[in-house]
């Protein structure tokens, strides 16, 4: 099997390079990202996935600058919509199945319990919007996968577990908010489970996420808990608290059920915590 997987410099590619050879050694992965070619160019999509020829195409690539989409909406449709529309038509043409990765702000966050990939989007961001743009444009696929996942961290590039443990080490106190609501979701587990969606060629829309529901405030105190420091150091606020107030409005709950992978019979994700610990060991030893 050969696999060509967008944003590949990111937290979910890098795991997913990783990931694709470690379940099965003769699957050839090829990573590429913006340095390569822009996913939002329909001609350069067109041209690499043609050259490629993969048998699977993972679009990990996206804007996930979720504030700067607010005042730059175009760059975040382009990216985030536009460009999932030509990685289909490209995925058409070669026969390669198309997965998608999505998040939990195609939601508004008010139904009060955890959704399922069966109820209705409506995202309260342009990230959120031009991302539901996204799955519809992957859905026109001949052959698509769609993961949605939410709070992503992992040991590479810019995630709250960093920013925790970056100013837990800089603060004795540490504020986080206690009004918003998800799944923390570990790259390296979803990349496994992405992995065998892709080779499963399962088709239609998963919500993957680690189990244990969380706000960022019980978050914080679960990475200060793996540093093995005291937890009381983290205070709750509300996001009516954040100064200056970020742009872009978080849903603020948005679990995301993983309904349709447990009616498949699929073993879920483990909890947080475990790939948490795991992360936090390894960002040390660095
Ligand atoms: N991070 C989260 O908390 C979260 C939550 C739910 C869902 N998701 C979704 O999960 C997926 C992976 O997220 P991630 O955290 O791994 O993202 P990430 O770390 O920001 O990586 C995305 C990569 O895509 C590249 N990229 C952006 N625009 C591109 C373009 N037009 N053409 C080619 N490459 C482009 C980026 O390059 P530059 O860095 O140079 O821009 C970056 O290397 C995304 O679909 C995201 O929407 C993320």
């Amino acid at each position: 099997m050969r696999v060509l997987v967008t944003g590949a410099l990111g937290q979910v590619g890098r795991e997913l390079l990783e990931a694709f050879p470690a379940a099965n050694t003769s699957t050839e992965v090829i990573g590429v990202d913006l340095g390569d070619f822009d996913i939002g160019d329909r001609d350069e999509v067109l041209a690499a996935v043609s050259a490629s020829s993969p048998d699977v195409v993972v679009n990990t690539a996206a804007w996930t600058a979720v504030d700067a989409a607010e005042s730059e909406p175009d760059g975040a449709w382009r990216s985030n919509a536009l460009a999932v529309r030509h990685l289909a038509e490209a995925s058409d043409r070669v026969g390669a199945h198309l997965v998608h990765i999505s998040t939990d702000y195609v939601f508004d966050g008010t139904k009060g319990s955890p959704y399922v990939e069966w109820d209705e989007p409506n995202p309260a961001s342009v990230y959120g919007a031009s991302k539901l743009g996204g799955e519809r444009e992957a859905a026109q696929a001949r052959s698509f996968t769609i993961a949605r996942t939410s709070w992503v961290c992992s040991r590479h590039g810019s995630n709250m577990v960093k920013t925790i443990m970056r100013v837990a080490a800089e603060q004795p106190e540490l504020s986080f908010v206690d009004d918003q609501f998800g799944h923390p979701t570990f790259a390296d587990d979803l990349a496994r489970m992405v992995v065998r969606l892709a080779t499963e060629r399962r088709p239609g829309l998963f919500h993957v996420t680690n189990a244990g529901a969380t706000s960022w405030f019980g978050f914080a105190q679960a990475v200060l808990e793996a540093m093995g420091e005291d937890p009381d150091r983290v205070r709750p606020i509300s996001t009516t608290d954040l100064q200056p107030p970020r742009p872009a409005p978080r849903p603020a709950f948005s679990v995301l059920d993983n309904m349709a992978l447990r009616l498949s019979g699929v073993e879920p994700l483990p909890d947080f915590h475990e790939p948490l610990q795991r992360t936090v060991t390894w960002l040390e030893a660095q």
